[in-house]
Formats: C-alpha cells, structure tokens, sequence
C-alpha cells in the first residue's frame, strides 16, 4: 500500500518505516493471519496496551498497527481471540485458571493453594493463596496484590481480599517471629540492593497492627518462589474450597454488573482495541 505521507495522521507510522529491530522483533507478532478454515478471512490487529508497551521499542509499533488497519482485508481484534480458546458464556473462576491463565501462573497459585492445604491451614488461607497472584495470571503485575484484591472482592470473604491487598507489600519484609525471610528469588529478580519504595514501608507497618496480618502474612509463607515442574496440581482438587468460599455470580463473571466485572471482561477478551 502506498500513500503520500501528508494524508496520514502524523500517528501512523507505516511499517516500512520501523527500524529493522522494531518490525522484525515485534510488529508480526501483533498481527493474526486468519486460522486455517476461518470463514472470516480478515486480518485481525491486536493494538497492544500502553501498560505492556510504554518504556519499550514496541511503543513505536502502535502507529504501524493502526495502518495496517486501513487495508480492507484488516480489522482490529475485538471480541473472541481466535488464537485462544472460546470462554463459556458464564464463565466460572475455574474457567479463567483453565483457559485463560498461563501454564506457570496456573501452577504457581495451585502449588501455592496446595502447600497451605498441607500445611493445615483454614480454608481461608488456602482460598487467599489460591487467588493471591490472579492479576499476575490473566491482568497486570505491576501492583497485582490491589488488581487481584479488587477482582475478587465482591465473591470473597473480607479478609481474604484484604490479605491478597496486603501480600503485596509483605512479600518484602522478613517475619523471622513465623520464619519469613526475604525470598532468594527476590535478589535474582531486582538485585541484591533492591529497596522498596516508601509506600510499600507504609502499608507493611499498617498491615502489621492489623487483626488479619496474619492471613497475609500466610500467604507469603506459603508463596512459591521456585516453580516445581514436577509437582502437578489441578484445580479439580480445590472445587470443594472453591465452592464453600468464592460466591460465583450465576450470569457468570463479567456480567454480574458488580465494579468489578470490567477487570474479568478484559481478561475474557484481552486483546479488545477499546
Ligand atoms: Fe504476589
Ligand atoms: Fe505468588
């Protein structure tokens, strides 16, 4: 497609015009080529969200995308992802961990789930740890203790909100009173000088004098920094928990109507341009 260049919002960078690196590295992986046998033929873009690109190469990507738009045989992805699997019309927390989640996310917070499960501990607990990364798994991790505390609210018990909230800023403070020491896999992931920022040191020494810390705290101690390839748990084993302590909406989540059911919306379909 050529185009003089003044017609084009000054936004639109044509794919040509990339840097190499850029456009090899990048741009393709954000177009989907229609699937063998699809009957809608187009080309789909997915526009990817500033929270995964500002700060990157990709950033400069968005404006190639969006003129790849304007070829009649491309569209922006809206609605189903072809390339992931078809979600239930009510969907159940269950099937976000199965068919949205990733393989290591899935496993890390079954792993977690299970640990607290062998370690005795109230159903509570295990719920907590079960969700506790559930924004890491299908949202956003920056600040995936509050993302995660908000998505599940509505259909959990208070504490177990709060203590998803506050594993945040726990993660990194030793407790040596119940043997938490600061995670190794800390130091590997943001270096041995590593600080903190102050908020964090706030909410931390709040959620120290609170009645629930404790909960929280047991999610840290039951988080599981190294991922076990070897340990294999399904969420069938936590049906049971599940059932007695997360409230599932009967329209299914992201159509309960609840404050919420954005977030679980935009996790059925993530990769929606608005
Ligand atoms: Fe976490
Ligand atoms: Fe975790």
């Amino acid at each position: 497609m050529s185009e003089p260049a003044d017609t084009r919002p000054s936004s639109q960078v044509l794919a040509q015009e990339l840097p190499a690196s850029v456009r090899e590295a990048g741009l393709t992986n954000w177009i989907r080529e229609p699937l063998d046998g699809a009957v809608d033929r187009r080309r789909r873009v997915i526009v990817p969200p500033a929270a995964a690109t500002a700060g990157t190469p990709l950033r400069s990507c968005q404006g190639a995308l969006l003129a790849e738009v304007r070829r009649p045989d491309t569209v922006v992805m809206m609605g189903d992802n072809p390339e992931l699997p078809t979600m239930p019309e009510r969907p159940a927390l269950r099937d976000f961990f199965e068919l949205r989640f990733g393989k290591i996310a899935y496993s890390h917070l079954l792993q977690s789930a299970r640990l607290a499960r062998e370690h005795g501990l109230s159903e509570k607990v295990i719920m907590a740890c079960l969700l506790h990364d559930i924004a890491i798994a299908g949202l956003l991790s920056a600040n995936h203790g509050y993302w995660g505390a908000q998505m599940v609210a509505p259909y959990v018990d208070e504490e177990v909100a709060w203590a998803i909230e506050k594993h945040e800023a726990l993660r990194y403070f030793p407790d040596e009173s119940v043997g938490y020491t600061y995670p190794h896999a800390y130091i590997d992931y943001f270096g041995p000088d590593y600080r903190p920022p102050e908020y964090l040191h706030r909410e931390h020494e709040a959620a120290r004098q609170h009645r629930w810390y404790m909960t929280s705290r047991l999610i840290t101690i039951n988080d599981i920094y190294s991922f076990d390839p070897d340990v294999v748990v399904e969420f069938d084993q936590f049906e049971d928990v599940v059932g007695r302590n997360f409230r599932q909406p009967r329209e299914g989540l992201g159509f309960d109507g609840s404050p919420v059911a954005h977030m679980w919306r935009t996790m059925i379909w993530p990769n929606n341009f608005l």
